[in-house]
């Protein structure tokens, strides 16, 4: 029986932060460990130049710390394949023959474009490569042929798009794609120290590496509920993100005592906020300890990654061949 096949990316951003962790990632090691699935995973590292392609230095090392964190948060390279966009040509080759078939009207009207254009104002995003972002992340995906694509709701326009593209090949030469399927990734609402979203360009993130005294010096850091002045005023926990995040690391039963003390003003914020920084130590202790191993063995890492280009490589050179000779560009002299 073969199974379903999932393929995602992300960009190479560096270490990442407990959002990345209970996020995407969480959903990714979830995924593998269900047993149906064939996973894929990669650095999207082209496309980390569509806004990036005038600082590139850390590219390389982005790329190292981001595939560390993955096996850090369980990602097992038997039974997952991790790889790097650009170690893997053929999603150039794909990229550039799909850039043939897609109208630039479906660019241009791309939601993401428009906000991400905007949001990072102060880059020049009149590229090529830029508009023609969803190319290059549609021939990811229908590279594998690609069952389901776990993404956050935010890349839904880019897996739409991705759909429409592939319906046009096969319209255009012939049934050669499946259809994939947005396996969209519940995200809990984990908002970074000061209270914005977290996100690593605030400066407002707690790593997955962080621990010891940085850990406690950040979470002592956090934002709380504003209304909550003095211990003797009673809070309001539902509001207060390191009440989330107790959810996430503390018992359930502490998670109920946190909130009930919260609201009579029996505990303050300063003991809720150490009891937190100790429970997210714990729980991040066997994630810290698989940390610990990849950085004392970097040649493992990279012995991860090759194998796993070596068999995306596979894969996707028997895509290409089908591919060149489905748009019969395939010269045999
Ligand atoms: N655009 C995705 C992001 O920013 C990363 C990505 C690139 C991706 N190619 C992909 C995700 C293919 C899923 C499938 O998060
Ligand atoms: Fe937040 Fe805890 Fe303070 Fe309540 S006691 S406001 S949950 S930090």
């Amino acid at each position: 029986m073969s199974r379903k096949r999932i393929l995602s990316g992300m960009r190479p951003t560096g270490k990442l932060h407990l959002g990345n962790l209970h996020g995407a990632l969480a959903n990714w090691v979830h995924l593998q460990n269900h047993g149906d699935y064939e996973c894929f995973y990669f650095v999207a590292d082209w496309h980390a130049l569509t806004s990036d392609y005038a600082a590139t230095e850390n590219i390389r090392v982005n790329t190292i710390d981001m595939v560390v964190d993955w096996l850090a948060a369980g990602l097992d390279p038997r039974l997952s394949t991790l790889f790097i966009q650009s170690s893997v040509r053929e999603h150039a080759e794909l990229f550039l023959l799909l850039s043939m078939i897609t109208p630039l009207a479906w660019l241009e009207r791309n939601p993401t474009y428009k906000e991400v254009k905007e949001e990072l104002a102060q880059k020049d995003l009149s590229t090529f490569g830029f508009l023609g972002y969803p190319v290059l992340q549609a021939a990811d995906i229908i590279m594998y042929k690609a069952f389901g694509v776990p993404v956050g709701v935010d890349q839904l326009p880019h897996v739409e798009l991705t759909r429409e593209i592939a319906r046009r090949f096969n319209f255009l030469y012939g049934e050669t794609f499946p259809i994939p399927e947005t396996l969209l990734t519940e995200v809990p609402k984990l908002l970074g120290t000061d209270g914005r979203k977290m996100s690593k360009s605030y400066d407002n993130s707690i790593f997955m590496s962080d621990r010891g005294e940085e850990l406690r010096k950040k979470v002592a850091a956090m934002f709380t509920d504003p209304q909550r002045q003095r211990k003797s005023d009673p809070g309001r926990p539902e509001l207060c993100n390191v009440y989330t995040l107790h959810g996430l690391y503390s018992s359930p039963a502490e998670v109920m005592e946190i909130a009930a003390a919260c609201r009579s003003a029996a505990i303050g914020c300063i003991e809720c906020k150490r009891r937190l920084a100790s429970a997210i130590a714990e729980g991040m202790r066997p994630i810290h300890e698989r940390r610990e191993h990849y950085l004392a063995h970097p040649r493992e890492v990279r012995e991860i990654i090759e194998d796993g280009n070596i068999r995306a490589g596979r894969i996707a050179a028997s895509t290409l061949a089908e591919v060149r000779e489905a748009m019969k560009i395939k010269h045999e002299l």
